[in-house]
């Protein structure tokens, strides 16, 4: 076998050490970025005189065929064939004779993986921020289909306080936010050129870089040769995006698992996104979402995976981070999976309104009483105690802690009055949190507005 390094060697690898080694059968889904990282390169040979504008048309031309091959899967992949850089280069002899040599001069393999990682995440980057605005479309459609549906909001999974049922959901909505704008800001780390590079030393042939950056669309230009073929940071940043994104939907995923449950069952996720069971005919599970949550562990482990390869590295490219793209592709594909499950998830579910008033607590309304006591001018600290004790009354005699006569509260304190019981409500309980983020009517509507402002304008 010939491989494109082997001058020095008098012998080849062992067949162990060639599979070991070859990355082509990962890689080769870098080969649009390849050639157009390879059809640029050639253009900038030319421009810096080391091949005629003649043989940069053929080159150009073999690249085209290559492409061609790639694009209708007739590309026929070779035992040689290490990785996709040497699959390219190869077929474009094949296909051009002598000078598809001249390609690769004053590139190394190092500048060249890193040209085309970057401009396939690029890609992926700009796909997976349409998927994730889908997904906020999603939660503001169905915000405001059930918007003012009243829920228990938890804490520690306890009933802690009513809120809307669009306020849980928006939070979502939120985070998903954030997550876009990291992703925006980590792009500008992504979008940086290596190409003339070379192996780590520079390029000696005049290459025109700009011209680089230009043609194969990158914002920036990498100031530092070594930096630029050993740089994996932003494969760090990205993956680091990824795990805390997947993270969000896997805690959306578990919220509505909880939720679908029988002992819940405040929403019903549609049939498309169920599976049922092959031995009891009755059962319908959430798939969807626990496949979300599960893939989690593999999104965090890849973060983590890329770390730990990357920590002992001497600088600068070492084959080490040939490692670096099955966690990379293995991200994407989940994340590009998750987003529009996630989506048709949410776009597809019912809720349960009566359901969850049936659930809910009156204890939720002790905060309430609390509150009301304040407003007749005790401190809230012993209007805290004073409800507490109420609390544990209701307890004691079983009912709900909305149903006491005034008689029954006034033994608590004589700053009951007959408005008592128009306070202990869970629309009223929601509806008195208007401050900006509460729960309240106005201010979720406000919420609603800002977000789906965001998403429409894609900022
Ligand atoms: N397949 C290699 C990678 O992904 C390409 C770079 C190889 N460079 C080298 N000097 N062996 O990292």
């Amino acid at each position: 076998m010939t491989q494109l390094w082997g001058g020095r060697f008098s012998e080849g690898m062992t067949p162990l050490m060639h599979q070991f080694n070859d990355s082509i059968y990962f890689d080769v889904r870098l080969w649009e970025a390849d050639l157009d990282g390879s059809m640029a390169y050639a253009r900038a040979l030319a421009r810096a005189g080391v091949i005629t504008e003649e043989e940069a048309d053929i080159l150009q031309d073999g690249l085209d065929q290559v492409r061609a091959e790639f694009a209708q899967n007739r590309f026929e992949l070779k035992a040689s064939d290490e990785d996709i850089h040497t699959a390219v280069e190869r077929r474009l002899g094949e296909l051009v004779g002598e000078v598809a040599g001249k390609l690769h001069t004053g590139r190394s393999r190092n500048d060249q993986a890193a040209t085309d990682t970057r401009l396939w995440l690029k890609r992926q980057i700009a796909q997976l921020r349409a998927e994730v605005v889908k997904l906020q479309q999603a939660i503001i459609a169905k915000a405001d289909e059930y918007f003012n549906v009243i829920m228990p909001g938890y804490t520690h999974l306890q009933q802690a306080q009513p809120v809307r049922f669009s306020h849980w959901l928006l939070s979502y909505g939120w985070m998903l936010q954030r997550d876009r704008e990291r992703l925006d800001d980590l792009t500008q780390r992504v979008d940086v050129l290596p190409l003339g590079s070379g192996a780590l030393a520079g390029n000696p042939l005049g290459i025109d870089r700009p011209f680089l950056a230009e043609a194969l669309g990158f914002a920036a230009i990498s100031a530092n040769s070594m930096d630029a073929v050993g740089d994996r940071d932003y494969l760090v940043e990205f993956l680091s995006w990824a795990a805390i994104t997947q993270m969000h939907l896997s805690r959306l995923a578990e919220d509505l698992i909880i939720y679908s449950s029988r002992e819940f069952g405040f929403v019903t996720i549609a049939d498309a996104y169920s599976t049922g069971s092959s031995l009891m005919p009755q059962k319908k599970n959430a798939d969807s979402l626990e496949l979300i949550r599960g893939k989690t562990g593999r999104v965090v482990g890849h973060l983590t995976g890329l770390l730990t390869m990357l920590k002992g590295l001497p600088s600068t490219y070492d084959k080490d981070m040939q490692e670096d793209k099955e966690p990379l592709f293995d991200t994407v594909d989940t994340l590009l999976m998750s987003l529009p499950i996630a989506a048709g998830v949410v776009a597809t579910l019912t809720v349960d309104a009566s359901r969850i008033y049936d659930s809910m607590d009156s204890a939720m309304l002790a905060t309430e009483l609390a509150d009301y006591l304040v407003s007749k001018g005790l401190p809230f600290r012993q209007a805290h105690h004073l409800v507490g004790e109420i609390v544990r009354k209701a307890i004691e005699l079983d009912q709900p802690l909305f149903s006491f006569p005034l008689a029954a509260y006034q033994q608590f304190s004589p700053l009951f009055e007959r408005d008592v019981h128009s306070w202990l409500t869970f629309n009223r309980a929601a509806d008195r949190r208007t401050s900006l983020g509460g729960t309240g009517e106005s201010a979720v509507r406000e919420q609603w507005e800002a977000l789906r402002r965001l998403v429409e304008e894609r900022v």
